[in-house]
Order: C-alpha cells, then structure tokens, then sequence
C-alpha cells in the first residue's frame, strides 16, 4: 500500500511540496503519495490527528503551525529543541516524532550547492524571528568565526546570541546580538536574509559596506523576481542566491528522515526553476 504524507500549512495553496516529492519519489523509486492539507487556524491538532487515523506515515509542517507541532510531539531532536519548533513529523508507533530539518536545508544548499565553505567565516543573520532561531544550530555546526545576528528589535538579537552562546555547538565562534545601526564598518563573508522583509517588498537597512569582497547573500525566501535585499546585495558586488534550494533541500532531508534515502537535488531544483 502506498504510505501517505503531506504538508500541513494556513494557507498552503502556494506549497511546491507535493511537486517536490514526487520528483524525489520518482527518481528514487518510493512508493509514496504527498498531498497539502490545509489546517484551520485552531485546528492544526485536529487535522492531524485526522490524517494520522487515516494512515498517514508523518507530515511537514510550515506555517503558521511549527511551534505547535513542537509542542505537541512525543519525540523531538536535538535541532528541532534548538528551533524550539518542527517542520518535520513521523508517526510511529503512536508516537510522533519530530525534527527540524529547515536549518540543515540551508547549509546543504550553500554550502554543498554553492560551494561555499563556511568554516571561518563572517557570518551575519538577518532576523531573529522563527526562521532565524531554524537555522543557528546549523549554522554553527560549520564553524564560522563570527556569527552576528541583527534584527530591527534588538532585545530578540540579544537574547537568541546569549541563549546559543552557552551551547557546546558555538564553542567556536564568536556570537553576537545587535541592531541594524550597529552594522556600519562591518563586514560579513555570508549575509543570511531571515526577516520577513521579502515578503512585504521591502530592504532591511543594511549598510553597503556589510558585504565584504567576494561575499554571498542568500535569502532564505525566493520567488520569480529578486526580493530587494538580493538586489541590494548584487550591486554592492555580492553573489546572491534565494532560498528556492534550501526549501528542496529541507525537504531532501525530510524524505531520507521517512525513507532513508536521500534523493539527488540539483534535477529538482532546476526543474522548480524552469517552471
Ligand atoms: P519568522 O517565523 O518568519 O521568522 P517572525 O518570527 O514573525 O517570522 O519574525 C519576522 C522577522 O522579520 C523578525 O526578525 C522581524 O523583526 P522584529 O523582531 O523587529 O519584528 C523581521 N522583520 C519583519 N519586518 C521587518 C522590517 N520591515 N524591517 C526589518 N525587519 C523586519
């Protein structure tokens, strides 16, 4: 019998994950059906204790239900406690399991897609918001000497760079919170896009000089135009990419979670791309 998924989100009409899926299942030869569902706003439980009974073998779950999904796991790993929120759910067993696997899509598809070594570098997060706190523990892993988090709020800055601080994954780098005016003669190898900024059209005020030479801008966002920030970034000479890889590449980690199996991306990415 075909083993049932799906991506759990409000709203979810625009979700690229059923096509995802079904490339990676096509390529690899699984037997699986992914389908949205859309949850109520107080009903995230429900639908999926409704999809559970039917069947269902586990979920990805995006917004606006990460936190809840956290919350209400039997299971939850090292990454996804770090997050404080799960994109990833497996039933098992009557238990659900949970996991985070956005943070390890971003680093997959920057470092392995773009080929850009993080270890040492200058990091700088822009946000400090959900998507933000996905992607520390990640990050991290790789080692970066300098890794700055500014957000328009700074109390959230700070507190996310003394709550990581203290963990063993950030023994070697430099964590720091700050607001964006504290960002002038400064300057980052990798900037890292983690607002909401993208969404509304619009530029978080970063300074020009926040790039240094040869530096990548990625937006963890993506559509068919760049958002603003990339704009930004390519004529202050920066090499930019959006976040069209990390959302395959979380989901590759998602499907080797379920399957154990872990699809090639790049004949995905570039068949999102074409579309
Ligand atoms: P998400 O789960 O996508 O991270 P969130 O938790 O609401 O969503 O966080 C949104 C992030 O985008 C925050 O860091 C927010 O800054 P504040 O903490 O100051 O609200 C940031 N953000 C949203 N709009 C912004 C803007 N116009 N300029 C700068 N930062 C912005």
């Amino acid at each position: 019998m075909t083993d049932r998924y799906a991506v759990v989100g409000n709203p979810i009409a625009h979700s690229k994950s059923p096509e995802i899926h079904a490339a990676f299942a096509r390529q690899t030869g699984q037997d699986i059906g992914y389908s949205k569902l859309l949850a109520p706003l107080d009903g995230f439980r429900s639908t999926l204790e409704s999809f559970r009974a039917a069947g269902g073998k586990g979920v990805n779950v995006t917004v606006p239900f990460k936190l809840e999904a956290f919350d209400l796991a039997d299971e939850v790993s090292q990454r996804a406690k770090d997050a404080e929120a799960a994109n990833y759910l497996r039933f098992d067993n009557g238990r659900i399991h949970a996991d985070n696997t956005d943070g390890v899509g971003l680093t997959r598809d920057i470092v392995h897609n773009l080929g850009f070594r993080l270890a040492g570098k200058r990091v700088l997060l822009l946000g400090a918001g959900g998507a933000a706190q996905g992607v520390l523990t990640p990050l991290l892993e790789y080692e970066p000497s300098i890794l700055t988090i500014a957000n328009r709020t700074v109390e959230k800055a700070l507190r996310l760079a003394e709550t990581f601080r203290h963990k063993p994954v950030a023994a070697s780098s430099v964590l720091c919170g700050l607001r964006f005016g504290e960002l002038a003669g400064h300057h980052f190898d990798l900037v890292i896009n983690a607002t909401s900024t993208s969404l509304q059209e619009e530029l978080p005020p970063l300074p020009a000089d926040a790039f240094a030479a040869g530096a990548l801008a990625y937006d963890m966002m993506y559509g068919a135009t760049p958002s603003p920030f990339l704009a930004f970034a390519a004529a202050h000479g920066a090499k930019t990419s959006d976040g069209l890889g990390m959302l395959v590449e979380q989901a590759a980690e998602s499907f080797l979670l379920w399957r154990g199996v872990r699809p090639e991306t790049a004949p995905v990415i570039a068949l999102l791309r074409n579309a």
